[in-house]
């Protein structure tokens, strides 16, 4: 095939076997952030390229190197949305929602744009489930959050897989403190710093704290620690949510180089990891963030929220086979009919049984075919049952009832009867 007619590197087809999957998954978290009460909020998947540099920060990666940045026809600078935070917070203040300290709970979902280096978990598009909640600043929402998600791992037969990393990040006082002596630290060590770090000094210190090199590791040893230099408030809202993560059972690692790559958080940090992906091992990430709405030019806002990597945790069911069983079967039932009159009968049949089991999967044959060719479609299908009309049913209205996967044999059900009777043979979902 000609280049040109390739999706684009690090862009992926989800293809008809794989959509269950990941419809399983999307409805699992729906579900629960319903029953949590969040709202669901979509917003455009292209923004002015500011509001991202001013919320993700100028000097990360994000922002330096992989947004997908062009200029429209109007000659304004756009990009794809690399995360859905910065929409969201415009969105709210746009609208007015968080006005008068009105909580919010939201989320949302859809693809995201990173130009990335493409490998196993890490794409150019890819999708995340993102929640934000507004007003609300005490350790108490930050728990919920965690919990919520410990649940759904738990839903998800992951839960021993994923592990929770926890820091503080303090207010950002606090941080401009811990910065200097941390830059300070670090300058006397320039030398022996890795080339990147070198630069990250300048930029963008705290994530030094985040680097692979192992020479930069020795020398960050003997660093001056962040915990050491957060204010009293950031100390006991961190207390506050361990405490609250204890009073649940939920396991956590205090990790006092969790920075994390975008420039908006303060206070709480985390990720969920798993060593089961490779490389690309954090599942799900974020933090607070409650100087970010006033930075935007809202009123002082408190802000949390965290987004999930759709790709991951498909890998992650995948990997651990904890796809449930019933995702294989996408048919209940499959009606075959010979002969026109036959087909005429069936697809008015089909239909007063859908009104009747609006659950129920049937699929019709399309494209007549013999005996034969039905049964094999049908077998193909994956259905528990074929429903059979021919010469000998249509003259009695009944349809021939047959059981696919072994059990039964085959008998005669009055047209009358048949949603009834599917109804005790099929559980539907
Ligand atoms: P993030 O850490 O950049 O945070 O991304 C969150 C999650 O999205 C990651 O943990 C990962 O699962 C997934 N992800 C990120 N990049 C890729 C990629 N290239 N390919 C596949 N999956 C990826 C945020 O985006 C913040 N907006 C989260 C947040 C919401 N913080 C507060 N509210």
């Amino acid at each position: 095939m000609s280049k040109s007619l390739q999706a684009i590197r690090g862009m992926n087809d989800i293809l008809p076997e794989q959509t269950p999957v990941w419809r399983y998954f999307e409805g699992t978290v729906s579900r629960l952030l319903d029953n949590y009460g969040y709202k669901q909020i979509r917003m455009p998947i292209v923004e002015f390229t500011e509001l991202f540099k001013r919320s993700i920060g100028e000097v990360t990666d994000i922002v330096e190197k992989e947004m997908y940045t062009f200029d429209d026809r109007n000659g304004d600078s756009l990009t794809l949305r690399p995360e859905g935070t910065a929409a969201c917070v415009r969105a709210v203040l746009e609208h007015g929602i968080t006005g008068g300290g009105q909580v919010q709970k939201l989320w949302y979902i859809g693809p995201m744009f990173r130009h990335e280096r493409p490998q196993k978990g890490r794409y150019r598009q890819f999708h995340q489930i993102g929640l934000e909640v507004f007003n609300l600043d005490g350790p108490d929402i930050d728990a919920e959050l965690i919990i919520m998600t410990w649940r759904l791992w738990g839903e998800l037969g992951i839960r021993d897989a994923v592990k929770l990393e926890l820091n503080s990040l303090g207010t950002s006082e606090s941080r401009g403190r811990y910065r200097e002596a941390l830059v300070e630290y670090l300058s006397a060590h320039h030398d022996k710093l890795d080339e990147d770090s070198q630069r990250r000094l300048k930029t963008n210190p705290l994530r030094v704290l985040d680097t692979k090199n192992a020479d930069t590791q020795a020398v960050l040893v003997d660093a001056p620690k962040m915990a050491d230099y957060l204010d009293d408030e950031s100390r006991a809202h961190f207390e506050g949510l361990k405490a609250r993560l204890d009073a649940v059972g939920i396991p956590y690692v205090f990790n006092p180089k969790l920075v994390r790559g975008l420039d908006y958080y303060s206070k709480t940090v985390f990720e969920w990891v798993t060593d089961k992906l490779g490389a690309q091992g954090t599942v799900c990430a974020g933090g607070r963030y409650d100087g970010l709405v006033e930075q935007m030019g809202g009123k002082p806002t408190p802000g949390v929220g965290f987004a999930m990597g759709i790709e991951r945790l498909v890998l992650m069911l995948e990997t651990l086979e904890q796809i449930p069983q019933e995702l294989a079967r996408q048919v209940d039932v499959y009606l075959c009919a010979f002969g026109e009159e036959a087909e005429l009968a069936g697809l008015a049949l089909a239909e007063r049984v859908r009104d009747q089991l609006p659950n129920l999967r049937l699929q019709v044959n399309a494209g007549a075919g013999s005996f034969k060719s039905q049964f094999k479609k049908a077998d193909k299908s994956g259905a528990l049952y074929a429903l059979i009309l021919g010469d000998d049913e249509m003259a009695q209205q009944v349809v021939g009832f047959k059981p696919l996967r072994g059990q039964g044999e085959q008998q005669s059900i009055a047209w009358d009867a048949l949603a009834a009777h599917l109804a005790t043979c099929v559980v539907q979902g």
